[in-house]
């Protein structure tokens, strides 16, 4: 998943192509490149790393090339080819220069025949790098840019967004999608390619998306877009909310620790959103269906989205009694799925651009089921497929490691429940007050485990955790799924192989893992109606008897009857429901993941090997 951006007619072309790369670094950051057209040559420009570093290596190069108006940028997540300045994008031949954001999957067959010209020469280990050679080829033979497009794309198998300049023509960016995002940005003396409008933000609000296997050449005074049959097509002129603020860091050293402060408002925002607690009402977008006719919920998603996936399953089940499957996308594209027309899919992305789910919604919608989106990123290509889209209302997330985005998702998904519960008279008007009311106290607490007393403690256990090589999280019920994900940040923030378990499962293998080395967090909320405490104590007991450090996380009246078997603690409230047991004691996990990452001076918002939005398989 890598972001493309270009630009052609504008001014200084350079400028425009390293800040939408910067817009676009939370696709990837193993290393970024750009071509501009001088004098009918390339000057293509790459480093390895950030995009900063390109920046750099840029500034002797802007006086010379000054009066280029035309250029396409590129910043990577390696999926082949190791992060090195060869592998970077652009690749060229000798005429055409490309950027890419997906997968050639034929690309090692394709090569194959184009090095049946012995004077081609592949430079890098990548698969885009088949494209310049495969369009200069057609270009070759039908001298006509469409064409050479069209025909090159067409003998492609998998993802791509591309743009292309060419040597010959340097007044024209052509461009094609397939399964990865692309949007035109409409200027008024230039006009622009982008991964995302985010990128464009400066520049224009004006934006074209365009959809699979379709293709455009863009000038600076004129955008033609057309189908693989060549037949023009009309696509809209959608207007966006400008976003030209500065997504700052308000004062935080990291986004990630500003996202996880910001919580608590989110929570407030989304409830604001969706509820009116005057009447304890909640008002959802319109569904174009009827839910009273829905007898099963299908969640599907990938990673931190996955595990909100899994929390709701817990709540919905709870609360309105309507059964819920869960899959991780990745899996549920290719299972043969027993569609049937009571389901109802629901799709949870915070950008809304995840290939695996992407395509897991495309499958459902070929499959005539109903489709509901909960997304983060409003113009995305789930949000535009889908049914109904509700919105979590987190803002922009810049953190790769998903925070605030998560305990959005639960708060949606925790909303939906009590509406579908409401509909099936489940539950009774007052019960629908007391279970909102719950949750409008929420945000109260989650600001408790943000106080300065509670990171201090979380601080002193993450610098006992920075040691260590492993680490465990159990938990049952949705504190099981508060362990998967807490483990997960873990994993993305250190580089440590950290696991959550489910506490039961815990005694039929992995305890064989637990020695005196083993530091184990217990996640135990603690609340009158609830009898899985116990049980996780006796969980919390096997460990104790094999020597493992435990960390336990419940309210003062948990802690202290597990006192003397605990080597740290963490306080969290009381918890009414299990609304609340999804939502508070995820926050200390998420500091102390962070913390952890802090002192092992890791890039915290920028963690190796990851990216923000995974646009392809
Ligand atoms: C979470 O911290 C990760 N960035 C990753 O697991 C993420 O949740 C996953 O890629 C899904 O992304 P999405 O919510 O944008 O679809």
């Amino acid at each position: 998943m890598c972001g493309i951006v270009g630009v052609v007619g504008a001014k200084s072309p350079i400028n425009v192509i390293i800040d939408g790369l910067k817009k676009l670094e939370y696709r990837g950051y193993d290393s970024a490149g750009i071509a501009v057209i001088n004098d009918k040559n390339f000057v293509i420009v790459k480093e390895e790393g950030k995009i900063i570093k390109l920046e750099n290596k840029l500034k002797p190069w802007q006086k010379k090339l000054r009066n280029c108006e035309i250029a396409i940028g590129h910043t990577r997540w390696a999926t082949h080819g190791k992060p090195s300045k060869e592998n970077a994008h652009p690749h060229y031949s000798n005429k055409v220069c490309v950027v890419h954001n997906g997968i050639i999957e034929n690309y090692d067959k394709l090569k194959i025949n184009l090095q049946k010209d012995k004077s081609l020469k592949f430079l890098s280990e990548t698969d885009t790098e088949v494209l310049p050679h495969l369009i200069e080829k057609h270009l070759i033979k039908t001298n006509d840019l469409k064409q050479a497009l069209t025909q090159a794309c067409a003998e492609i198998h998998g993802t791509f967004a591309l743009a292309v300049i060419f040597k010959d023509h340097p007044d024209v960016i052509a461009v094609a999608k397939r399964g990865s995002p692309l949007v035109i940005g409409v200027g008024e003396k230039e006009n622009y390619v982008a991964s995302d409008f985010y990128a464009l933000a400066n520049y224009t609000n004006k934006i074209i998306i365009l959809e699979d296997d379709e293709f455009a050449l863009i000038k600076s005074s004129e955008i033609e877009i057309f189908n693989k049959n060549h037949h023009q097509i009309e696509r809209p002129i959608k207007t966006m909310e400008s976003q030209k603020v500065k997504i700052g860091k308000d004062g935080y050293d990291h986004f990630m620790l500003k996202e996880i402060f910001e919580q608590p408002r989110v929570l407030e925002e989304t409830i604001q959103g969706y509820i009116n607690l005057a009447d304890s009402s909640i008002h959802l977008p319109n569904f174009i269906f009827d839910l009273n006719k829905i007898k099963k919920i299908t969640i599907i998603a990938c990673g931190t989205s996955y595990y909100a996936g899994l929390a709701g399953k817990y709540i919905i089940e709870e609360i309105s009694g309507i059964n819920v499957e869960v899959d991780i996308a990745s899996e549920f594209r290719y299972r043969h799925y027993p569609f049937s027309d009571d389901n109802l899919m629901i799709f949870v992305s915070q950008s809304g651009e995840t290939a695996d789910t992407l395509a897991s919604l495309k499958y459902a919608k070929q499959n005539n089921q109903k489709i509901l989106s909960i997304v983060n990123v409003a113009h995305s290509s789930m949000a535009q497929l889908s049914d109904v889209v509700i919105r979590t209302l987190a803002g922009p997330e810049i953190g790769v490691a998903s925070t605030k985005a998560y305990t959005a998702q639960i708060t949606v998904l925790s909303i939906l429940a009590i509406h579908l519960a409401n509909l099936r008279q489940k539950i009774s008007p007052k019960e629908q007050g007391v279970l909102l009311k719950d949750l409008a106290n929420t945000g109260t607490k989650m600001t408790q485990m943000l106080d300065d007393n509670e990171i201090r403690n979380i601080k002193k256990i993450a610098y006992y955790l920075a040691k260590s090589k492993n680490l465990l999280y159990i938990g049952r019920s949705v504190s099981q799924i508060t362990a998967f994900e807490s483990a997960l940040k873990f994993r993305e923030l250190t580089y440590v192989n950290a696991q959550g378990i489910s506490a039961g499962e815990l005694k039929h293998g992995t305890i064989a893992l637990i020695d005196k080395k083993m530091p184990v967090i217990v996640i135990a909320p603690h609340n009158s109606k609830n009898e899985l405490f116990e049980k996780t104590m006796s969980n919390a007991q096997e460990v104790n008897a094999r020597g493992g450090k435990i960390i336990l996380v419940s309210s003062k009246k948990g802690l202290t009857s597990f006192n003397k078997n605990s080597k740290y603690k963490i306080e969290i409230p009381e918890l009414n429901g299990i609304i609340q047991e999804a939502l508070i004691p995820i926050i200390p996990m998420q500091l102390l993941a962070y913390y952890v990452a802090l002192f092992k001076n890791h890039d915290v918002d920028q963690p190796r090997n990851l990216a923000k939005s995974v646009t392809v398989e």
